[in-house]
């Protein structure tokens, strides 16, 4: 068996040992005799996984108990159109920031049920950078504002959480979560799709101070309704029961290695490694993102000659770097750098590149 570096983008690498670990408890698990796959989402087995993953979850990120923690099935996407119907009122205003291709979905996501404003966006500039704090538009009767922590196709990551008032800050943290440590109190709510830093994809975990769900709201389904959800712990239907067990594994792993501190010293170590090889390249490979707002998760980079993409990502790829074409949305090339991707996956990059820059330089 050989397992390459995989900079996918999502779905994403796990680690070796979650893998296996999976692997091993497939067809019989904790002694239940079946696969935790084919137990009622309602067995006391699997609600002990259930309530161990949420407990995992706050310890690893420091969620105070004034958050509710929700496991959904689905992804991010859904919760970018439950956002608005939960926590604004029929057309009213929701203030969003645009910072790249995920800021936009999510205005897309709200528009038929609020006045989605765009309160800054970056996008005239090619999202290169995150507009100033002090230039956003904000409405001071905005149900909520709404930005995206890292933006996956771009590569644009807030370093610091904006103040924006007394209004609640929503955040997508899909593809940065667990990468740092966080101050969640700083947050009306955080959500984020598992399949990059939290496991496979399929569930989304959605993180919610409390007093927002007491919010009206708009005329929803109770299978669309935040409170619902909170009221049965994430069981109002049949949940994802493999994606939350595999969730939980990955948080225990995280746990394991050190918690955020950790991944927040790998990630920066990680990143580092190949922002130098396309700095260091004097010009043969580019990033355009202003160095501040620069992300540490995904890494989008174009060479100087664009017909050198395909041997890039062909040569890569035989080379057991994995999954490093860019996404069609901006071209070039995108590295991936999760959780689970080791030091030695940033290192064999960097290296790659530098190698295949003096050959083709
Ligand atoms: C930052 C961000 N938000 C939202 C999404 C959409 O997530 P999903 O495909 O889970 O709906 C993605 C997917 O890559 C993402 O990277």
């Amino acid at each position: 068996m050989t397992r390459a570096f995989n900079f996918s983008a999502g779905p994403a690498t796990l680690p070796e040992q979650v893998l296996r670990q999976a692997q091993e408890e497939m067809l019989e698990w904790n002694g239940v005799g079946a696969s935790i796959v084919e137990i009622s989402h309602r067995s006391a087995d699997f609600m002990a996984v259930a309530a161990q993953a949420e407990a995992d979850l706050r310890r690893l990120i420091g969620i105070p108990d004034d958050y509710a923690v929700l496991f959904l099935g689905g992804g991010a996407t859904t919760q970018q159109a439950l956002l608005p119907l939960n926590f604004a009122e029929p057309g009213q205003r929701a203030d969003y920031v645009v910072s790249g291709h995920w800021g936009k979905t999510a205005v897309k996501q709200a528009q038929p049920y609020v006045d989605a404003h765009i309160a800054a966006s970056g996008e005239a500039d090619g999202f290169h950078d995150i507009p100033a704090v002090a230039q956003w538009q904000l409405s001071k009767d905005a149900a909520y504002v709404h930005i995206t922590a890292n933006e996956t196709i771009h590569g644009i990551e807030f370093r610091d959480v904006p103040d924006v008032g007394n209004v609640p800050l929503i955040a997508d943290f899909s593809s940065s979560i667990a990468s740092e440590p966080i101050d969640v109190s700083r947050y009306g709510v955080i959500y984020a799709g598992a399949q990059k830093n939290l496991g496979p994809v399929g569930i989304a975990v959605v993180i919610i101070r409390r007093d927002l769900l007491e919010r009206a709201g708009q005329p929803r389904a109770d299978i669309f309704d935040y409170r619902s959800h909170v009221a049965r712990d994430s069981m109002l239907n049949t949940p994802p029961t493999w994606n939350w067990y595999l969730a939980g594994l990955m948080f225990k792993w995280m746990l394991a290695q050190g918690g955020v501190e950790a991944f927040a010293k790998l990630s920066q170590a990680k990143s580092a490694l190949v922002y130098e090889a396309i700095d260091g390249s004097g010009g043969f490979y580019r990033n355009d993102v202003v160095p501040a707002v620069r992300s540490r998760m995904n890494i989008p980079f174009f060479l100087a000659d664009d017909a050198l993409n395909a041997r890039f990502v062909s040569e890569s790829k035989a080379a057991g770097l994995l999954a490093l074409k860019g996404h069609k949305a901006v071209g070039g090339i995108r590295a991936s750098l999760y959780n689970a991707m080791p030091l030695a996956g940033a290192q064999a990059l960097a290296a790659f590149m530098r190698d295949f820059q003096q050959r083709n330089g």
